[in-house]
């Protein structure tokens, strides 16, 4: 038996499973199992499986075969560069969601003199925060985060990579120190959205798998993030901004609920597919 039998073998496993990436996800799980690159596996295909490997294999692939997520059953995930580590009790962070942290990344590198203050709202596996960290490296950045099970990821993510940011346990913004009001620069959030009733309609690597706190914004899916933009204004310094993630049909909206709120200059912005995903508005004070 070579290698690429085994992978052949997979692909087949998930297909029947209804899994639309099947030989991707095949080569991710075999190249995780022999502990090396996805771009280094072709070279080894035609070889014997090393000591091991088909049981570590098969394992693997049982757990996909279920419908874990990917990034679970991997163990990490590349979010704008960084492998961040992933698992049961936290949301994998989504590409879309790399759009969202540029946004932030890029209203705080606006600031032209001292240093950025940036909070990320539900920071789950630290994604947004840990991001801003590395590209905004003189910032000041705050994470919270209501599940302790998300919050583990998010330490082992600060630990990884060696980054620095303030994890605090607790509701929206509600963990930050009362010396932060006022001065936030930068407020940003991939907050819970979707609408009770769509939970039952989204995939079983989500339903089954994902945490249901991390996903579903309340009966309309705006509950979460109406109270975190109401909650934001007590923060933000004068000209900081309010950066959020929304499902592409609620645009109009936030808009509408932010210019109600106080906020100017409120603009949408596209994710990689070209759907509105990130909803910038500007605190006047
Ligand atoms: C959609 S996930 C986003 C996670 C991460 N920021 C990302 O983009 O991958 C929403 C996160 O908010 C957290 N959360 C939900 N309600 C919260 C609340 N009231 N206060 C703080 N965090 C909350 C969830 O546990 C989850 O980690």
């Amino acid at each position: 038996v070579r290698i690429a039998d085994e992978l052949d073998a997979a692909e087949k496993t998930f297909a029947d499973a209804g899994i639309s990436t099947a030989r991707a996800d095949a080569e991710w799980i075999a190249a995780t199992a022999l502990s090396m690159r996805r771009s280094a596996l072709h070279a080894t295909l035609d070889g014997e499986p090393p000591n091991g490997f088909s049981e570590r294999f098969a394992k693997l692939v049982a757990r996909r075969a279920r419908r874990e997520p990917l990034a679970y059953v991997v163990g990490t995930v590349n979010f704008r560069g960084l492998e961040l580590e992933v698992g049961a009790g936290c949301l994998v962070p989504r590409s879309e969601t790399e759009t969202t942290a540029e946004r932030a990344i890029a209203r705080a590198r606006e600031r032209t003199s001292g240093r950025a203050t940036i909070v990320d709202v539900g920071t789950g596996c630290g994604a947004i925060a840990l991001s801003c960290a590395a590209e905004v490296p003189d910032a000041r950045i705050f994470a919270t985060e209501a599940h302790g099970a998300a919050r583990g990821w998010a330490l082992r993510n600060l630990a990884r990579t060696g980054l620095r940011c303030t994890l605090l346990p607790g509701d929206l913004m509600s963990p930050l120190h009362p010396a932060l009001g006022g001065v936030v620069d930068v407020v940003v959030s991939n907050p819970p959205y979707v609408p009770e009733p769509e939970w039952a309609a989204l995939e079983p690597e989500v339903r089954r798998f994902e945490p249901k706190e991390a996903i579903v914004g309340g009966p309309t899916g705006l509950e979460i993030i109406a109270e975190l933009s109401e909650q934001s204004r007590m923060w933000l310094a004068p000209g900081g901004w309010l950066i959020l993630e929304i499902a592409a049909d609620q645009g109009e909206q936030v808009r509408n609920m932010l210019r109600f709120l106080g906020f100017l200059e409120s603009v949408v912005s596209q994710d990689m597919t070209g759907r509105d995903r990130v909803v910038e508005a500007r605190w006047m004070g």
